[in-house]
C-alpha cells in the first residue's frame, strides 16, 4: 500500500544508525536450515539478510521500503531486493530453505510461508506479543500484535523446535516477544 511505503520511508530517512548484528534468534538457529535460498520477510534495513548471504544462503528479502532496502541491497551479491507489499506478495511454493520473519505480523502470510518451505526448510520467526500496557517498543495497534500462544497454534502443522514468549530488553525500553523455531515436515 502507497500510504505504508510512504510512512515507513519516512522513519528509514531520519534514522541515524541502522543496527548491524543479526537478531539473536536468527544466529542462535539459522545453522539448521539446510543451505539453499532464504526469504527475509520485511527485510528492513537488512541486517538478517547481509547475515545469512554471509554464510553462503542466497537471500530473497522482501520490504516495502525501498529507502530501507537501498541501505544493504548491493552489499552482497547474494541479497536480492525485492521491493514489494507483503499484503499481496505471493511466496512461491517449496522454494525456500529457510524463511525468517523478526518483529513484522501479516497472518495471511502464514499458510503461504508453509508452503513456501522446502520439505525439511527452517521457519524462524519473531515479533511483538500484545503483553502488557506498559510494553513500550512495540507497534500500537492491535492488529500487528500476537495473542498469547498464536504463533505456535498458526505452525502447528510443522515440527516445532523451539517457542517462547518472553519479556525483551531492548536500551531502556521492553516489550513482550513470541519467538518460534519450526522444521517444515
Ligand atoms: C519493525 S521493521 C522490522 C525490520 C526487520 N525485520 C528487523 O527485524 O529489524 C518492520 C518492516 O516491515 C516493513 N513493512 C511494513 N509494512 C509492510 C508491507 N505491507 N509490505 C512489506 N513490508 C512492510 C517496513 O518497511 C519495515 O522495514
Amino acid at each position: 500500500m502507497q500510504k505504508d511505503r510512504i510512512r515507513w520511508n519516512e522513519k528509514y530517512k531520519n534514522k541515524e544508525t541502522t543496527s548491524v548484528k543479526p537478531s539473536k534468534i536468527i544466529e542462535q538457529f539459522y545453522r539448521l536450515a539446510p543451505k539453499g535460498r532464504t526469504l527475509d520477510i520485511a527485510a528492513g534495513t537488512g541486517k538478517n539478510s547481509l547475515f545469512l548471504a554471509e554464510k553462503g544462503f542466497s537471500v530473497d528479502a522482501v520490504d516495502i521500503s525501498d529507502v530501507a532496502l537501498k541501505t544493504f541491497s548491493r552489499c552482497h551479491s547474494r541479497v536480492h531486493a525485492i521491493c514489494a507489499d507483503l499484503d499481496t506478495f505471493e511466496i512461491p511454493r517449496e522454494r525456500y530453505s529457510l524463511i525468517v520473519n523478526t518483529r513484522f505480523l501479516n497472518r495471511r502470510l502464514f499458510p503461504y510461508i508453509r508452503e513456501g518451505l522446502v520439505t525439511g526448510g527452517i521457519l524462524i520467526f519473531e515479533s511483538y506479543l500484545e503483553g502488557t500496557g506498559e510494553d513500550y517498543c512495540r507497534p500500537s495497534c492491535r492488529d500487528y500484535l500476537l495473542r498469547d500462544n498464536e504463533l505456535l497454534h498458526a505452525f502447528l502443522s510443522m515440527k516445532i523446535l523451539f517457542y517462547q514468549e518472553t519479556k525483551i530488553h531492548d536500551q531502556k525500553d521492553f516489550c513482550h516477544m513470541a519467538s518460534l523455531v519450526a522444521v517444515k515436515i
